[in-house]
């Protein structure tokens, strides 16, 4: 084991590497060497300060287990993903090792055992995708239905949310339509051979009330997609919150809170502008969510192309500028990079 461990850290709101000494090994802590941490868009909202509700700083990640306490239900070498929604105490997953403690039954469920012997690249997508796997399964309860069968649905948001939200339901056979407000992303998607052309619209574009389901996946849910959903959906379609939303925040000529409505997933009849329509929520992901979605890389590769959604692969030191200027907006990203953490390189026993 090493003595000391370099971990990216936010101090007053900037990502520093630094280098720390690993606490002893004992029988309440899980140690997890990681490989491969995506980075997110909730990571950088926490470097800008705008997300205060929680921090779960480098939680898309891939790695093995070192140490595994008293823990029965994990083994030293265990590969391992982390669901980021169970409070567990643990430092940030942009680091060489993660040491974390809970509850034993909370730590075996928020340190997933992976199953599947797909490339880390593409497993490193377990998190995000457990996210887009909810939301589909939270619009199949709203809705009542076991199959998406013939549903046309309209994503707002062509962001990594969007875009993993459209592969999980074209998955479940329905159409699927991608709208983004910039050319960039919907660019890049069709480059990439992620959706083909007729999949892909720019947010303003004329559009009819023709969409069964609209899927919000914007960083902010405003008002202006809030009427762009309301302008596509069909009466008695399904406009479901996945993307930030504000507190306080209410559905116009209403008293309806979405912030409230997404996070605690309930389902509301609207009626507005002579149309009715229900708005749903959708929120985080459970160990469910997980396990199908490891099922789904493994078995299902031809409809998650993951690996085409990498743009780039840095090492643990290139990250703390990279995150710094996606903050600062000074460095425009499309896809998803990924932090590679290679093993050894702080001082050692
Ligand atoms: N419900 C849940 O459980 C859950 C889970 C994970 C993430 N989220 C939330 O989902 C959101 C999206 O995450 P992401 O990973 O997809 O982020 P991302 O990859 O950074 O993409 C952000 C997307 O939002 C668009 N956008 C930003 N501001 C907009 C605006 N004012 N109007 C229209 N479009 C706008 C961007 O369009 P441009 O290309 O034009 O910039 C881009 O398509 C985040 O807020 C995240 O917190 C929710």
């Amino acid at each position: 084991m090493n003595s000391f461990f370099r971990v990216i850290e936010l101090r007053s709101g900037e990502p520093v590497l630094t280098l720390k000494r690993c606490p002893e090994p004992t029988e309440d802590l899980i140690i997890i060497r990681p490989f491969l941490v995506g980075i997110c868009r909730s990571d950088i909202k926490e470097i800008q300060g705008i997300r205060k509700h929680r921090s779960d700083f480098g939680h898309e990640v891939i790695g093995r287990i070192e140490w595994a306490g008293k823990l029965q239900s994990h083994l030293k070498g265990d590969l391992v993903c982390i669901n980021p929604n169970i409070a567990i105490s643990r430092n940030s997953g942009f680091a060489e090792l993660i040491f974390a403690r809970g509850e034993p039954a909370l730590l075996s469920k928020a340190i997933l055992r992976v199953v599947g012997n797909s490339p880390v690249e593409t497993l490193v997508f377990i998190e995000p995708l457990s996210c887009a796997y909810h939301c589909i399964s939270s619009l199949r309860s709203h809705l009542k239905l076991t199959s998406l069968n013939g549903l046309s649905i309209g994503i707002i948001g062509a962001g990594m949310s969007g875009t993993l939200i459209g592969l999980v339901s074209k998955h479940a056979g329905a159409k699927v339509s991608v709208f983004n407000r910039t050319m960039g992303r919907l660019n890049f998607l069709q480059e990439r051979n992620v959706f083909v052309k007729n999949e892909l619209f720019l947010v303003g574009e004329q559009v009819s009330p023709t969409f069964d389901i609209v899927i919000a996946a914007t960083s902010n849910i405003d008002p202006a997609v809030m009427r762009f959903a309301e302008d596509m959906i069909k009466p008695n379609g399904l406009i479901l919150l996945f993307g930030g939303t504000t507190r306080g925040e209410v559905f116009p000529d209403t008293d309806l809170e979405l912030d409230r409505i997404r996070r605690q997933q309930e389902l509301m009849i609207v009626r507005h502008h002579d149309k009715e329509f229900r708005i749903g929520g959708t929120y985080e992901s459970n160990s469910f969510d997980f396990v199908a979605v490891m099922n789904y890389i493994e078995e299902f590769p031809q409809y998650y192309p993951l690996n085409r959604l990498i743009t780039q692969i840095i090492s643990l030191d290139q990250a703390p500028q990279m995150l710094a200027e996606m903050a600062e907006l000074q460095y425009i990203n499309y896809g998803k990079i990924l932090v590679k953490i290679d093993l050894g390189n702080s001082a050692t026993t």
